[in-house]
């Protein structure tokens, strides 16, 4: 039994390095060069390139490297029997938590528009605002989306949730599916997006769900670059619809050097690191899949293939 890593836009040795030391029983290889692929039963996968699976005639698993899946599952190599595992990781929701609390309060303060006024020397009060004043909504209310969700709650945030299905959440007033968009919408002052990609979701930010959001909204966005069309974003952004955006993901990363959000003066913008998988900390889960692979017990995290994470 051989775990391939295959990772070409992430340096491998990390995570070699983290399971070798939890796991030095393990026989790990390094794709391209991970030896007769026959023997690969296991592979831990980030951006790999598509169609690859159909070199791994014995593959059982794949395990993500990230918590998100969307990339790997429009892999139409991966077969029928193979199970699709990802990462659900204590720090990674907890980065997020941090994350969309800083993009918060940081609009919430009004940093960005303080910002523009010292540029200009120009000293200013502007109206405050309280935090409960700020309904916050949070779009996706998996395990990532509901513990934001109750972080930004504690803060002294208003916090409304949106999902697919129903939930019950202590403090979160929560619409559930299509037809609750629209009142989920109407009461988000700051959006965040937190949503899995699928073809459901993919371009959910649009001029018209934009639109819905009060007048001088905000939008954090730390889930897939193509949830959200970014015309739509800019041309909302430019007749003062919406007051700014906060970005971590974009459709393309990384951003191209021409694109105009780079110099919007209403967008804060990140290179994808809201959230960055930590090897040493994932790498238990990784060796425990691994082991119960070999023991044929029932793998921790399953992604359900149909319903896309
Ligand atoms: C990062 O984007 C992840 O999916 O973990």
């Amino acid at each position: 039994m051989v775990l391939s890593l295959i990772c070409p836009t992430k340096d491998p040795q990390p995570w070699m390095a983290a399971i070798q030391a939890i796991a030095p029983d393990v026989d790990l290889r390094v794709w391209p060069d991970d030896g007769d692929r026959a023997d690969v039963t296991f592979t831990l996968v980030w951006a790999q390139p598509q169609g690859i699976f159909a070199q791994y005639p014995n593959l059982q698993v794949i395990s993500s490297m990230g918590a998100g899946v969307d990339n790997l599952l429009q892999d139409t190599s991966i077969p029928e029997q193979v199970t699709v595992v990802r990462m659900v990781d204590p720090r990674l929701v907890s980065q997020m938590g941090d994350y969309v609390l800083a993009a918060a309060l940081n609009h919430g303060r009004q940093f960005s528009r303080y910002g523009q006024q010292q540029r200009q020397r120009q000293w200013q009060p502007l109206a405050p605002l309280n935090l409960d004043q700020i309904t916050v909504g949070v779009m996706g209310l998996g395990q990532i989306g509901q513990a934001v969700a109750q972080r930004l709650g504690q803060v002294g945030f208003s916090v409304v949730g949106w999902s697919r299905r129903a939930k019950a959440m202590a403090k979160v007033q929560v619409f559930a599916g299509p037809q609750q968009l629209a009142d989920f919408l109407s009461a988000s002052k700051i959006l965040v997006c937190i949503l899995p990609l699928t073809p459901e979701t993919e371009n959910i930010l649009n001029v018209e769900t934009l639109g819905q959001l009060p007048p001088g909204a905000y939008v954090i966005n730390v889930a897939r670059g193509h949830h959200l069309a970014e015309a739509d974003l800019l041309a909302l952004l430019d007749n003062h619809h919406l007051a700014g955006a906060c970005l971590d993901v974009f459709r393309q990363e990384p951003l191209p050097q021409d694109h105009p959000f780079w110099s919007h003066p209403k967008i804060t913008l990140t290179p994808h690191i809201a959230s960055l998988t930590d090897p040493v900390s994932v790498a238990p889960q990784i060796v425990e899949n691994y082991r119960r692979l070999t023991a044929g017990r029932p793998l921790l995290n399953p992604v359900d293939r149909r319903q896309g994470y």
